[in-house]
């Protein structure tokens, strides 16, 4: 279905994505499995629906070779119909207007399409209105000539009275489709070749390819303007501890409140900021920056912290123009303190590559080595972003200097190791990946309360199909991080994965859901689940939510691109009087291959 291509193809920026925004390594990962998940069933087809989609197949490469037109192809008809007209027969007035067809398919085959439009017109003239199939053949014969004339107006209006006549006509709706695409009437378009592809039993790669590039544009154009009306939302505690913990040496952190003997007033500015990081009142972060930043005092002496920490909570917040202003007043102030300053540049380059701007996002990282060059989060931070960027063996010599200048960073120790999974798996090293393993089972052994730990081997392990296996370390992990949704949801994912049980993962997304209300991958993750159910309604909704909780650009593309799909075959199943869950039972039953 519409939605699990989808995944196929846009989950892998999802998964990069949401490593930059600071979301545990994790998040990226379970978003990979997802696509494993929904890809792995595909080429189980039964002997006998592989049969009849060949056969299928094999009639759309007949049907495209015959230029898209529909009709009994041969003259022979033609000539059988003269003959019996020479005979003195009566012509019955079809059998007319199919003649007048066969010239018109004859002229277009000739690359004479005015003249084929000629033709068919005098068919639809012709041809009593009850034969219904002929007259939509004729309309959407004609349309096929329009089309190559590019007359786009007249495309739509043909293949839609093509449709009146046949309502169920893939053709008409792939060529009307095109004349929308054309024309750059995406929604339209949109359902348009959604409708073709229920109508073919999402059997056509064409269509699906078509679909899939449309369904991507639709999510890039109302993204666009997502962005500009979004409403920031603080993410919940859990992530933003997540994202604090990424650094191993970041000044912010390590600012010591005075002792409550000092004074009795209450923290002004950015002390207060940081009490409330501390108490973890996130929402309160912003404006008592601010406060610092406005402030006239001479004792105000924490403005470029002030500035950093809004410029972060900004970033985690997804107001960007925000953040970028706040990081750019510390780098044009040449006296801020250089630590500050080269934190400011990690930052503003995570910012740079949430925005697709990756040439100004690694220049930032050289910029924040310059300063600090012996700062482990300036190369840890960099491998996180080659490693999102599939940049694998940099990203692995990056890990490897953050190791080396923080011995004890348990996080980028074991993020090391998963990029050497990747990297092994890529070369398909049976060796290095046995080594992998066991330097996985090392960490954990060193650094037995780090959540990543657990959590990523899991993952490795899961993805190498050793279930029960990574189901034991999860368990740990959730005994450290009960609240901790990414880690829920990847459970989830995993029980679709070795079990394809459903209800269970209903479960712990709704679980995930309920410790975390603000978290996307949840309702985007049940939503997805919701559309391999057939409830699109439902699904529709979940992608609402989870479109108030994406906070990059990127993100908002793949969630408004799901919505849209959902969307879309809600208004052709109805439009087609069709039940959306029989499709959805052949996809699942192994009858086709789950291409969308
Ligand atoms: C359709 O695409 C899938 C995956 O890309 C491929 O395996 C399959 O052979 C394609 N089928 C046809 C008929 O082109
Ligand atoms: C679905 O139908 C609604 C209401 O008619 C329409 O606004 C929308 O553009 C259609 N298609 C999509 C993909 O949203």
């Amino acid at each position: 279905m519409a939605m699990t291509l989808n995944i196929g193809s846009l989950k892998l920026n999802k998964w990069q994505l949401a490593l930059i925004v600071g979301t545990p390594l994790a998040i990226g990962l379970g978003t990979y499995a997802i696509k494993r998940w929904t890809s792995a069933p595909g080429g189980k087809e039964t002997d006998g629906a592989k049969k009849q989609n060949d056969q299928k197949r094999g009639k759309g490469k007949i049907e495209k070779q015959a230029l898209s037109i529909d009709g009994t192809a041969p003259d022979s008809e033609l000539e059988k119909n003269k003959k019996s007209a020479e005979l003195g027969e009566e012509l019955t007035p079809l059998k007319e207007a199919n003649n007048y067809k066969t010239e018109g398919n004859n002229c277009y085959r000739n690359g004479k399409y005015d003249e084929a439009i000629k033709f068919y017109d005098k068919a639809i003239e012709k041809c009593p209105k009850e034969h219904r199939t002929d007259m939509a053949i004729f309309y959407q014969n004609r349309a096929a000539a329009y089309e190559v004339l590019k007359k786009w107006s007249n495309v739509k209006e043909d293949c839609t009275a093509a449709l009146e006549y046949n309502p169920r006509y893939a053709k008409a709706y792939y060529r009307r489709a095109r004349a929308h695409d054309a024309t750059k009437n995406m929604l339209e378009c949109l359902d348009d070749v959604t409708a073709t592809c229920i109508l073919e039993m999402f059997q056509n790669n064409n269509t699906i390819m078509f679909a899939d590039r449309v369904l991507k544009e639709t999510g890039r154009v109302a993204a666009e303007k997502g962005m500009r009306t979004r409403v920031p939302v603080v993410p919940s505690a859990c992530f933003v501890n997540t994202y604090m913990r990424s650094f191993i040496a970041d000044p912010l952190q390590s600012i010591q409140l005075p002792s409550k003997s000092e004074s009795d007033a209450p923290l002004k500015g950015f002390l207060r900021a940081r009490q409330c990081f501390i108490n973890e009142q996130f929402d309160d972060i912003i404006p008592a920056c601010t406060e610092e930043i406005e402030s006239s005092e001479a004792e105000a002496q924490y403005k470029v912290e002030a500035l950093l920490m809004r410029g972060t909570f900004h970033l985690l917040c997804g107001s960007y123009t925000e953040s970028k202003q706040d990081f750019d007043a510390i780098l044009s102030n040449a006296d801020a303190d250089p630590t500050l300053r080269a934190y400011a540049y990690m930052k503003r380059a995570a910012l740079f590559i949430q925005l697709d701007e990756r040439e100004k996002g690694l220049a930032d990282f050289e910029e924040a080595e310059r300063l600090k060059p012996d700062n482990a989060d300036v190369y840890h931070q960099r491998a996180q972003i080659l490693l999102l960027l599939e940049q694998i063996e940099p990203a692995l010599v990056e890990f490897s200097k953050a190791v080396r200048l923080a011995p004890n960073h348990a996080i980028a120790l074991v993020q090391q190791c998963y990029a050497e999974y990747r990297l092994s798996l890529l070369v398909g090293d049976q060796r290095r990946l046995e080594a992998v393993m066991h330097a996985f089972e090392q960490a954990i052994e060193r650094f037995p309360d780090c959540v990543e730990c657990y959590s990523l081997m899991a993952q490795v392990l899961a993805d190498q199909q050793q279930f029960p296996q990574a189901q034991q370390y999860y368990q740990k992990a959730m005994k450290l991080a009960p609240n901790n949704p990414a880690l829920i949801v990847h459970q989830a994912i995993m029980m679709l994965q070795w079990r394809g049980d459903i209800e269970v993962a209903v479960k712990l997304l709704n679980q995930a859901i309920e410790v975390d209300p603000k978290c996307e991958l949840a309702y985007e993750t049940l939503g997805t689940v919701e559309v391999q159910r057939a409830n699109l309604k439902k699904a529709v909704e979940l992608f609402e939510k989870a479109l108030l909780y994406a906070k990059s650009q990127a993100e908002l593309v793949h969630v408004y691109s799901l919505h849209n799909a959902a969307v879309a075959q809600i208004n052709v199943t109805k439009k087609l009087g069709i039940d959306m869950s029989s499709v959805s039972a052949m996809v699942h039953s192994g009858a086709m291959p789950q291409g969308m």
